[in-house]
């Protein structure tokens, strides 16, 4: 690895047009790779100067193309400085995970460590450098289609996450055959765009922000994280790309980031759309003095920043100082000793770990413990041996392969394990009826997905050929003569995602015609739901026996999903985000304030914080998850009366397996300061265990609070505690602490 001495040499011998070159990033057409466009196409141009020395290109992947496009682009390059390989690797790259916000369900940062872990292996085995996740936009309003990216709705909840996710792509050292830099995003706040809308504008007060939108990025920070993403949002009207006090007084100088900024794609060039620069050289001068160090795919660096230097608009010192960061990341990839990073036989060897046994063991294992079981009247686990009893299998995910969520990009779709195939495997083919029993969308539903032609209900008809009565008629015979239903809802993986807001989250008429029909003709009917947000599912709730909730559970989906029904895996998932009722609750949280005239379920009145037509609470909140198994709690305690500034205190307890399956307990721990300068959350979760337990097996139990883990921006604008009481919820127990004067 070179010195800091010899990095800087480097810069100096870069001409101005070289060194504003370093800061594009571009699609792979302009190269040999044609890679996979995530943003709307811009038609680029830019003096082949620019092209010939870009630093970095993005989405184009395998190890094959990418060594030709570096030697080509070596070939034409004066200074040899190699350019950065980087792609959207959110969920898995040729193995795929469960999309993030199924992940955050798993409650197991250890499990989603290793599984960012083994995505990193394979992506540097396909030769990329950097991949732009983790994505840790706090996420509190379900219309939002990009919350199936996050992992949800709770601060502590994503500081794990994305500490796991930063620390299993990054490992030790980012120069070795097997880790890829992390790229935390989108900075800040994009998750929480007026009305859900996408792209739309975030406006909030600084003390939210502060205390609940930027911990999580800062987390990544902390946690060595190598890149951040600006968001393409305005917050509080200026926009996330063009904000000085974002990137430079918080990032940089409050938190210590000295790793690359890059903007998200063509966010630099859209300042002029959000009318904060008339021309596209303000745009760039507005980038660079925000200390945006790299301009994804817009041209706004490339053809301007040498004249706004040489007009003397913004000092060369700002450029060098982006430039640097930029090569100190390749220095740290080990591309300044060598372009390739590693020789052919060490890359040769990385391949076989694409999509091997292991990373689908992984994949199997994360995707059945971030399902999360919402209802079951005993209906499931299915027996295995009771070899007469029939299965039917209906609905559209039933034999599907739609299982990845939107951002997965590099998979073998023949790899995707789909339910039926699952199911075949562990119930036999003999025991299962299956039908497709109605369509995904509506007939008049349509939509664009990420890229090609518009999804629409009438061309899944054409398609088929069959009617909806068809299929609903095929599937109410089969399920009339079945001993249980496995019933398969959702929507489509491409109605969420980026691009993916919605204003109602209701299944589409067709599924819901399915399940009332369904339901009148056998009373065990388990619901498999699919979906990449919290959907509103009331009527699920109401008619079915058994609900489990499945995201996009990636390519050993199948498998996973028919452990979970067989039992051979018991469900251990818990809500890392709310289900509302209806979207009209939306967006909604549970760490919320009490209100003046908070709800008393027992005593209705007009005058309270709810609705006439709704109620005030969510139909699954946060945190909620059934187990086939039971546990019970005891002794649960503080190991302190009072404490002080800095002074941590502990929850202890012991957790019992009393139920007939082996199963883990997520022991969370809430905390509520009673009162304050400023209002504060009925709870907010401040640790949380998971604990695996045989039958009758039982465990101890310690989880500690950090004093500095409950401070807030006080009335006073002070980030402390205050004196007072301060409950404690655990283990179905409500104690009480001091923070002593
Ligand atoms: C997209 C997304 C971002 C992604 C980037 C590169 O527009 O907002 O999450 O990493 O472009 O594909």
């Amino acid at each position: 690895m070179k010195t800091k001495k010899q990095v800087r040499e480097l810069l100096e011998n870069l001409s101005l047009p070289e060194k504003a070159a370093q800061l594009i990033q571009l699609t792979g057409n302009f190269f040999e790779g044609s890679g996979i466009e995530t943003g709307p196409s811009m038609g680029v141009e830019l003096p082949p100067e620019m092209v010939r020395h870009a630093g970095s290109i993005l989405n184009v992947t395998g190890a094959e193309t990418l060594r030709k496009v570096q030697e080509n682009y070596l070939k034409n390059s004066k200074n040899k400085i190699p350019l950065l390989f980087m792609a959207d690797v959110i969920n898995g790259y040729r193995t795929v995970f469960p999309i993030p916000l199924a992940q955050g369900c798993s409650f197991n940062p250890e499990l989603v460590k290793a599984g960012a872990k083994a995505s990193a292996r394979e992506s540097a085995a396909a030769g990329l450098h950097v991949t732009f996740s983790p994505m840790a936009d706090l996420c509190r309003d379900s219309r939002w289609g990009r919350v199936m990216e996050s992992t949800g709705e709770d601060v502590w909840l994503n500081r794990r996450m994305v500490r796991a996710m930063v620390e299993g792509y990054q490992g030790d050292s980012l120069d070795t055959p097997q880790t890829v830099a992390a790229c935390v995003k989108h900075f800040a706040a994009y998750g929480a765009p007026e009305a859900g809308r996408e792209y739309n504008s975030v406006d909030m007060s600084e003390k939210k922000l502060l205390e609940e939108y930027l911990p999580a990025y800062k987390e990544a920070v902390e946690a060595g994280c190598a890149l951040v993403m600006t968001s393409f949002n305005t917050l509080n009207g200026i926009p996330a790309t063009a904000n000085k006090w974002l990137n430079r007084e918080i990032l940089r100088e409050q938190w210590g980031f000295d790793g690359v900024l890059i903007s998200d794609y063509a966010a630099i060039h859209e300042l002029m759309e959000h009318g904060v620069a008339e021309t596209e050289d303000q745009a760039a001068e507005l980038g660079i003095r925000a200390g945006v160090d790299m301009d994804m795919v817009s041209p706004a660096y490339g053809n301007h920043l040498v004249k706004l230097v040489e007009e003397g608009f913004i000092p060369e010192e700002m450029v060098d100082e982006c430039v640097l960061h930029i090569l100190e990341l390749k220095n740290r990839l080990g591309l300044l000793d060598n372009p390739f990073r590693f020789d052919q036989e060490t890359m040769d060897r990385e391949q076989a770990c694409l999509g091997c046994k292991e990373h689908k063991e992984l994949a199997k294992s994360l995707a059945g413990e971030s399902m999360v079981l919402l209802k079951n009247e005993g209906i499931l686990p299915i027996s295995e041996r009771s070899s007469g009893k029939k299965i039917a299998l209906i609905g559209p995910f039933a034999d599907s392969r739609l299982l990845c969520g939107s951002w997965s990009m590099f998979y073998q779709e023949e790899e995707v394990v789909t339910l039926q195939q699952g199911m075949e495997e562990v119930f036999g083919v003999d025991r299962l009826l299956t039908a497709e029993g109605s369509f995904l969308l509506e007939k008049e539903e349509e939509f664009l997905p990420f890229k090609g032609q518009p999804i629409t209900g009438r061309e899944e008809r054409e398609r088929s050929g069959k009617t909806d009565e068809e299929l609903l008629r095929e599937a109410v015979g089969l399920a009339s003569e079945a001993d249980v239903v496995i019933l398969t809802l959702g929507e489509h993986p491409q109605q969420s995602g980026e691009g993916g807001a919605r204003t109602n989250l209701c299944l589409p008429g067709c599924q819901r015609k399915l399940l009332k029909e369904i339901c009148k003709v056998n009373q065990k009917v388990a619901v498999l739901l699919f979906s990449g947000r919290p959907l509103a599912i009331p009527e699920v709730e109401e008619k079915a026996q058994a609900i489990l909730q499945v995201w996009f559970p990636g390519t050993e989906g199948g498998s996973a999903m028919a452990d979970i029904l067989s039992g051979r895996m018991v469900p251990s998932g818990r809500l890392a985000m709310s289900f509302p009722w209806c979207v009209g609750q939306e967006p909604l949280a549970y760490s919320r304030l009490s209100t003046g005239r908070p709800v008393r379920p027992d005593q209705p009145n007009r005058f309270s914080s709810g609705y006439i037509d709704a109620p005030d609470r969510p139909l699954y909140p946060f945190g909620f998850g059934l187990s086939y198994t039971a546990f019970s709690y005891r002794d649960v305690r503080l190991d302190k009366k009072e404490f002080g500034k800095g002074e941590d205190f502990c929850v202890k307890g012991t957790v019992k397996n009393t139920g007939e399956y082996p199963g883990a307990e997520t022991v969370l721990c809430f905390v509520q300061d009673v009162c304050g300068s400023t209002a504060r959350p009925e709870r907010e979760l401040k640790g949380f265990e998971k604990i695996f337990l045989r039958q009758e097996e039982e465990v101890e139990f310690s989880i500690t609070i950090k004093e500095e883990e409950l401070r807030f921006i006080t009335a006073e604008g002070v980030f402390e505690t205050e004196p007072g009481i301060y409950r404690v919820f655990a283990g179905g127990e409500t104690l009480e602490i001091r923070r002593k004067e």
